[in-house]
């Protein structure tokens, strides 16, 4: 079999959407990716014009209070059923990673239903989210929604203006929240004072993140709960028992619930819904893994101050980084490098004790990197 590598998305997307959506339309989902206005595209094996295995790629800022780092995105990982056990998807994420090194990412990040196939190619956890169960028995303890109305298009720099407001976020373009804010299925809120826009929510969007509230913004953390409780109103107060019956939703209290999804760094607003007794759970944000060492060098470099330097070791004998600090040296791998930049809530105390090893005290590792729902592919 012979196979190409291909990145027109024409043909990429009709296969995906065949595979992945039954044939129902994928790009309005990822405008980021499909849109030939913006900078994602899709990266694919085929044989003459069939398309046979194919991801989506897309290279983004990661902001973050210490620092901004480029990463690159990949998403709906997909091969043909009949081609499927040939080394295909193995391939084409092989391909994506070399894509998205060229445009600068120094490390990949994607989310997987099952991490077994991306862990044993060298991705490994990364990040937090915090994720909170918000039930319609809440309503009555959440502030009222005055103010709260649909989004309009003339909301939308508004909206903007909020979103870059996050501390924890993907760079965005006001062009591109735009579009991502026409994703499909999607609710759109805004809370108005003084004719002024003061927060925003989305709940849904395509096929995934059905009943969540994965993107929002707002400086005042009452803004943001009216919106929940928004959101919760109109998801189940109006809902005829035929339209839950069609969403799987029983007519039954105990099931009327949506979810909720925050960047640890939101604390007030984490409190406040603890406090309301909404349980949570906290997980990584998805799966990562270095593709260049420079540019992560470079990165840690930076943060460490003239205090410490950062070195990738790319030579025959050794691969990896050497960290130095006041008190000595200490060779570190990718996985150790990872666990470093951007790993999990649970490493972040042996990072600390790393760096103090070194006489590299306070060092802002790991970067608290977040993703919102809208920039998911
Ligand atoms: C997961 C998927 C992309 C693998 O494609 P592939 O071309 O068969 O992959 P490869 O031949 O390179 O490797 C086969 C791997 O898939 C695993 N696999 C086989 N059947 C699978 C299935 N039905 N679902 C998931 N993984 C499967 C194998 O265990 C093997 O992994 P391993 O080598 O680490 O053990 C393919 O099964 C698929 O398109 N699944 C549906 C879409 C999907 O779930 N995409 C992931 C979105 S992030």
């Amino acid at each position: 079999m012979h196979l190409e590598l291909d990145e027109r998305t024409a043909s990429a997307e009709a296969f995906m959407r065949r595979i992945l959506r039954d044939d129902a339309p994928l790009a309005p989902e990822y405008p980021l990716v499909f849109d030939s206005r913006f900078d994602g595209r899709v990266v694919a094996l085929q044989e003459g014009d069939a398309v046979r295995s194919a991801c989506a790629i897309l290279a983004r800022d990661f902001v973050t209070p210490n620092g901004t780092i480029t990463g690159g995105m990949i998403g709906s990982v997909v091969t043909d059923p009949e081609w499927r056990s040939n080394g295909l998807a193995t391939r084409i994420l092989v391909e994506a990673e070399a894509a998205l090194q060229v445009d600068g990412c120094g490390f990949a990040l994607l989310w997987a239903e099952e991490p077994g196939f991306y862990l044993r190619r060298g991705y490994g956890p990364v990040g937090r989210e915090v994720d909170f169960v918000l039930s319609y028995d809440m309503v009555e303890s959440l502030p009222a929604p005055t103010g709260v109305r649909a989004m309009t298009d003339a909301d939308i720099d508004a909206v903007h203006a909020l979103y870059t407001q996050h501390s924890v976020r993907l760079a965005r373009t006001p062009d591109e929240t735009r579009a991502l804010l026409a994703c499909p299925q999607m609710t759109r809120f805004v809370r108005e004072r003084d004719g002024e826009v003061v927060a925003y929510s989305c709940m849904g969007r395509g096929k995934d993140l059905a009943d969540a509230i994965h993107e929002w913004g707002g400086a005042g953390v009452d803004d943001v709960l009216a919106l929940l409780r928004a959101n919760l109103e109109h998801r189940f107060s109006t809902e005829t028992a035929e339209d839950a019956l069609a969403k799987s939703i029983a007519p039954d209290d105990d099931l009327r619930f949506l979810f909720f999804m925050a960047p640890p760094a939101a604390r007030e607003l984490c409190e406040r819904l603890e406090d309301l007794g909404a349980p949570s759970s906290e997980s990584m944000l998805g799966l990562a893994k270095i593709l260049d060492r420079d540019v992560v060098a470079k990165c840690v470099d930076g943060l460490l101050g003239p205090r410490g330097t950062v070195e990738a070791l790319d030579g025959a004998t050794a691969r990896g980084y050497s960290v130095r600090g006041p008190k000595g040296e200490a060779l570190v791998d990718d996985e150790g490098m990872l666990a470093i930049l951007l790993g999990v809530d649970a490493v972040s105390g042996d990072v600390a004790s790393f760096f103090g090893e070194l006489g590299l005290n306070d060092v802002a590792l790991p970067l608290p990197v977040f993703a919102w729902g809208l920039d998911s592919i």
